[in-house]
């Protein structure tokens, strides 16, 4: 059944809180915390505006990182409220806490039409524990609970759940914001009978993370493009030699299954034919997460489908690409989900790229374009070309739960049109 949204509630002199997914990136810059990509803060400053004229009194709840329950600075939420603010052109106060005393002071004094944003919701282990009597803390500044945070919306958290099933035990109203709404209405009821041509294109690094995506997309979609590391595991299914590259050789039954159902459904699932691989070399170096940092020697292309023994595959080739982009121009609906390979690096890009740009200029012809979050997103975003598909989610892993068919928690809690109430009230 479809949810309430924002759109339908009368929230004037009323205190809302809000869940937002302000899980933005951010880096130290001269001692501060700085936000690198404002998409998730724009993207929920429709909702916010609706709000402001509706005359709500708003209290923002968010989490960033994953501080595991404990108050960690770095992952404080004080620098968003500065950007928020900016962005909104209005104030946004913050508190230092996300549920006791100093929440209940600050919401009893706040005015009509005015913002407030609560600390890190997971600076308490119990947000992640889902924790009846924490959620029911945070819902006592709640008269209604809306949530515009779809990328958190697979999380069964106290500030995405929790907290609405006490405001809807209450008698309150819990309704999807405009942003979560657009994220149901374009990766799953424009999915639900796309105009055909349906393409669908797949990459990144793991089978595992996609197959229950591929699985299902293999009943709607008319060509599957498969590109990235998981390729690999397919190919190593197919009985290629496959070096170096990344693969999940105990998914190698798991590739046979979704290629044996493609046969059966006679669905194209296209594989590279041809990709660019390079000899990887250990340096002393490790990245931001201690592992070692490898460097990319001599890249080259190559066009047999058996990899070098001494390299990995890192992008898929021109034949390839040439391939894919003319089954991604004929398509009347595309979503993406994945990067063709690693994009970061210069040198395995251009598959990415041109994949994006052939996204991008289906588009204009009139096709519809459905970007699955991740990724793709930050491809896209690098390619130039954010502004140029139909739609981007702003969802990582829950779009990709989302695609699986599941029922996202965060969704269920929601209110149903009509009713009056969630969790089957
Ligand atoms: C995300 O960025 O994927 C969401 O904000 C959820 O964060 P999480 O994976 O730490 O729960
Ligand atoms: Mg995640």
């Amino acid at each position: 059944m479809a949810k309430l949204t924002v759109k339908d509630l009368d929230v004037r002199g009323k205190r809302v809180l809000v869940r937002v997914d302000f899980n933005v990136p951010m880096e130290e810059k001269d001692g501060q915390m700085v936000v690198t990509d404002v998409t998730r803060i724009k993207e929920t400053l429709p909702t916010l505006d609706l709000l402001v004229k509706g005359g709500a009194k708003i209290l923002l709840a968010s989490h960033l990182g994953r501080p595991k329950g404990r108050i960690e600075p770095s992952l404080s939420l004080r620098p968003v409220a500065a950007r928020l603010a900016e962005m909104l052109h209005r104030p946004v106060e913050f508190v230092d806490d996300c549920i006791g005393d100093p929440v209940a002071q600050a919401a009893a004094a706040m005015p009509p039409g005015t913002i407030i944003l609560l600390e890190n919701v997971r600076f308490h282990a119990q947000e992640e524990a889902n924790d009846p009597a924490f959620a029911e803390q945070m819902a006592r500044v709640a008269e209604v609970y809306v949530n515009d945070a779809f990328g958190s919306a697979h999380r069964a958290h106290a500030s995405t759940e929790g907290v609405a099933r006490v405001v809807a035990q209450r008698g309150g109203r819990c309704a999807a914001g405009l942003l979560m709404e657009r994220e149901l209405k374009f990766l799953g009821d424009e999915l639900e009978q796309p105009a055909k041509p349906f393409v669908v294109i797949l990459g990144g690094a793991k089978v595992s993370d996609k197959i229950t995506v591929i699985d299902r997309l293999l009943e709607k979609a008319d060509t599957l493009l498969i590109g990235g590391a998981m390729a690999y595991t397919f190919r190593l299914a197919q009985g290629w030699q496959v070096g170096k590259s990344l693969v999940e050789a105990d998914k190698v039954d798991v590739a046979k299954s979704a290629l044996a159902k493609a046969k059966a459904r006679n669905v194209p699932f296209l594989l590279p034919v041809d990709d660019v691989v390079a000899t990887p070399v250990k340096t002393d170096q490790l990245n931001k997460k201690g592992k070692p940092i490898v460097d990319w020697q001599n890249p080259r292309t190559n066009s047999d489908r058996n990899c070098p023994p001494d390299a990995a595959g890192l992008d898929i080739g021109p034949a390839t690409i040439q391939a894919y982009c003319e089954v991604i121009a004929r398509a009347q609906t595309i979503l993406w989900n994945g990067p063709m390979g690693l994009f970061e690096n210069k040198h395995f890009a251009a598959g990415t790229n041109a994949v994006a740009q052939a996204v991008a200029d289906a588009t204009r012809k009139g096709a519809k374009s459905i970007i699955g979050g991740g990724d793709s997103v930050k491809a896209l975003n690098q390619a130039g070309l954010g502004n140029q598909v139909t739609f981007m989610s702003t969802g990582g892993g829950a779009s990709l739960e989302f695609l699986e068919g599941r029922v996202l928690p965060g969704v269920a809690a929601l209110s149903d049109q009509g009713g009056c109430g969630g969790c089957g009230h």
